[in-house]
């Protein structure tokens, strides 16, 4: 076990191996689509790269995409001017998020200072909170 997850880990280099449900992918999609264009020119993201980490949940650990999904964050008002999370935007606007998720994920990113990691750090959090494992390796 311990050896298919460091496969997983390092010849994929995605960092999250869970997966949210599809419906709740697209209604996320379509929550960022506004501001999507305006974000990946913003945070310089591939936007292949961008567009997986919420389509598929392949979640690569690039700084660009940090700073993608905080741009999003920021423009869905997810996050206030000084840099703090809003619990009760998180449930009304994600589908699938419910308060318990996200007080829990909110707690877990309160002591990151750098917004592009926390926005990053909320994200992977409400995944691994309403997704499920990857299916095995076929190969
Ligand atoms: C992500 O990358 C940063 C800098 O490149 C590194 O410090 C950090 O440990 C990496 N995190 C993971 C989970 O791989
Ligand atoms: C945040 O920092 C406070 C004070 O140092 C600490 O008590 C708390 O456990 C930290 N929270 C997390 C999620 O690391």
């Amino acid at each position: 076990m311990r050896v298919v997850l460091l496969l997983i880990c390092c010849i994929t280099a995605i960092i999250a191996v869970q997966k949210m449900p599809l419906e709740i992918r697209q209604a996320w999609l379509k929550a960022a689509e506004p501001d999507f264009s305006v974000c990946v020119a913003s945070s310089g993201v591939d936007s292949i790269v961008a567009y997986n980490a919420i389509a598929k949940n392949e979640i690569p650990n690039d700084s660009a995409l940090k700073c993608f999904l905080n741009c999003i964050q920021q423009r869905a008002n997810l996050m206030n001017s000084v840099g703090e999370l809003l619990e009760d935007e998180f449930v009304r606007v994600l589908k699938g998020v419910t308060p318990a998720i996200a007080k829990k994920c909110v707690a877990q990113t309160q002591n990151e200072t750098d917004i592009c990691k926390k926005s990053f750090e909320m994200f992977l959090c409400m995944v691994y909170a309403l997704g499920k494992p990857y299916p095995p390796l076929t190969h």
